[in-house]
This record gives structure tokens, sequence and C-alpha cells, in this order.
């Protein structure tokens, strides 16, 4: 059966000038993000995408599980072949953030929010989340590949994600044509991927945090068995987040597991990694 995500009904509607060529489907694949990598090992090309209707081992940040139903949702991977050094590489998953956040901004009634890193919320449940992989050789990043998995049509989630996840046709009560979102996402990912070359990341960060309500409010971040709690004060020049603790001291966490409002009363619902 042929999959509305096939590439001839895909590639027509892309505007893209660079992502997406070429452009890959499968009906089932372990992973994007895998397939992708394979891809990269054997000599694929900047801006090469794959899409998949369903995933065996979908994965998310932390190893955790990316459930998402079959033929309902966008599940793809694009291979990045940037030439950054490692210590330098820009937040390519903010920028992704953005341009994810800016399409369903479009699509949904109220505004999508950004959960540090990389996760897209909608009225504190999960929409979409996204992981990047990079492959780094002597401080030179070989290739990374940046992973997208955005709930669009599922109405039933298993599970404890019935509380956590959401999908745009949960937000919005009507079904979504997926390569309509996938074009309107590749274009916007295009763009945003473009401007990590620019010098300075202060238009990324400053279109970041507008969809980052939680900015001066109470927070925890978790990294293994630590956890800070502070106030959120913003994202640094680099994407790491800047949290203020109690004794007035300022720390930058350059990863980790956020909770927003940790002493509130929707705090289960706001740290789950639902759907990943
Ligand atoms: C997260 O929220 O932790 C990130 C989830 C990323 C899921 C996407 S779905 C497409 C790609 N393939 C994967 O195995 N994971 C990413």
């Amino acid at each position: 059966m042929s999959s509305d995500l096939a590439p001839h009904c895909v590639v027509p509607r892309l505007t893209t000038l660079w992502l997406g060529n070429p452009y890959y489907h499968e009906e089932e694949v372990d992973s994007t993000n895998t397939r992708i990598n394979v891809i990269a090992h054997a000599g694929g090309t900047h801006g090469t995408v794959m899409a998949a209707e369903t995933q065996t081992k979908g994965r998310g940040r932390f190893d955790r599980e990316w459930h998402s139903a079959a033929g309902e949702n966008l599940t793809f991977s694009i291979l990045l072949r940037p030439n950054w050094p490692a210590h330098a590489a820009p937040p390519v998953s903010l920028a992704a953030g953005v341009a994810v956040a800016e399409v369903v901004d479009l699509l949904l009634p109220g505004t999508p929010e950004l959960k540090w890193p990389n996760d897209i919320l909608w009225q504190g449940k999960k929409l979409a989340g996204i992981l990047v992989e990079s492959f780094v050789s002597r401080d030179q990043v070989l290739h990374s590949v940046l992973g997208i998995g955005l709930n669009v049509n599922q109405l039933d989630f298993p599970g404890e994600l019935v509380d956590h996840a959401v999908s745009l046709r949960l937000a919005t009560g009507r079904s979504w044509n997926r390569v309509e979102v996938l074009a309107s996402l590749l274009a916007r990912l295009e763009l945003w991927l473009d401007h990590l070359t620019d010098p300075g990341t202060d238009r990324l960060i400053s279109s970041w945090q507008r969809f980052a309500p939680w900015i001066g409010q109470p927070i925890s971040v978790r990294r293994g068995k630590q956890k800070l709690l502070g106030t959120a004060l913003g994202l640094s020049p680099q994407g790491a987040l800047r949290i203020k603790d109690r004794q007035g001291k300022v720390h930058l966490v350059a990863s980790g597991d956020v909770q927003i409002d940790p002493y509130g009363p929707h705090q289960h619902g706001r740290r789950a990694s639902a759907s990943g």
C-alpha cells in the first residue's frame, strides 16, 4: 500500500533548497536515526531525510523509548554534514526546537512551549521530541543525525502516556495532512539550520526563549543522581541553561532532565518525557 509520505507524494511538495534531497521513506525501520547513521557511513549527503511509518526501536534522549502509532505521526531523521569543530558546534537541537515550535504554533490553539533542551509541549503535554546524535573525530563533527518525532493524528496513547502526550489532532479536534506538516517543518528547519552558520546566536536564543514562559520560574534539573534546584534565568549564547540556585550562584547546565515548577501541583506531568 502506498503511503501519503511516499517520495512521489512528498518531494513535489517540498519548497526546500537542500533539505530532503534525497528523501527516503520506509514502512518500518528500527529507528530513522539509526538508518540515517548507516546512510552517513555509506557516504550519504548533507540534507538526506528518511521518514518511516513505524519504528521498532524508536528512541529518545537518555535511551528512552519513543512510542509512535504506525502511520499516524511524523517520525523522521535528517543527515547533517556540518563543517564544525566539535568544541564550537552550534546548538542544532535548539534550532530544530524553534523550527518545530514555530510550525505547530500556526496550527494549534494557544502557543506551544519549549522545554529545555528540546521537548515541544502543548498545555504541559508532549507533542514532539528531538534527538540529535553527533559523530566526532579529532574535534571535528563528521556528521550529525537530527531525529524528530511529532505526534500528528494519534488519538490513543498507551499506558501512562495518556496523561503526558498529545497530538495535533487531540489539541485541535481535526486530523492533519502529514505531507503538508512535513513540508512546512522541513522548510522551517532549513531556514534555522542555515542560520546556524551565522556569527552569533542571539536571534536563535531569543526566538527559542519566546516559547519558554517558564523562564523566571522555579525549575530543577536532574543530571544522573544530582539534582539542581533554582530559578531558570534563560539560555546562554551556546544554548546552556542558566539557573540561579538559592544561594544566588548561577550555574550553566549543558545537559540534563528539566522539571518545570518542581514544587507545583503538575510536577509529574510536566517532567515526564512522554512518548519518549
Ligand atoms: C525525546 O523526546 O527524547 C526525543 C525523541 C526523538 C524521537 C525521534 S522519532 C525519529 C527519530 N528516530 C528515533 O529513533 N528517534 C527520533
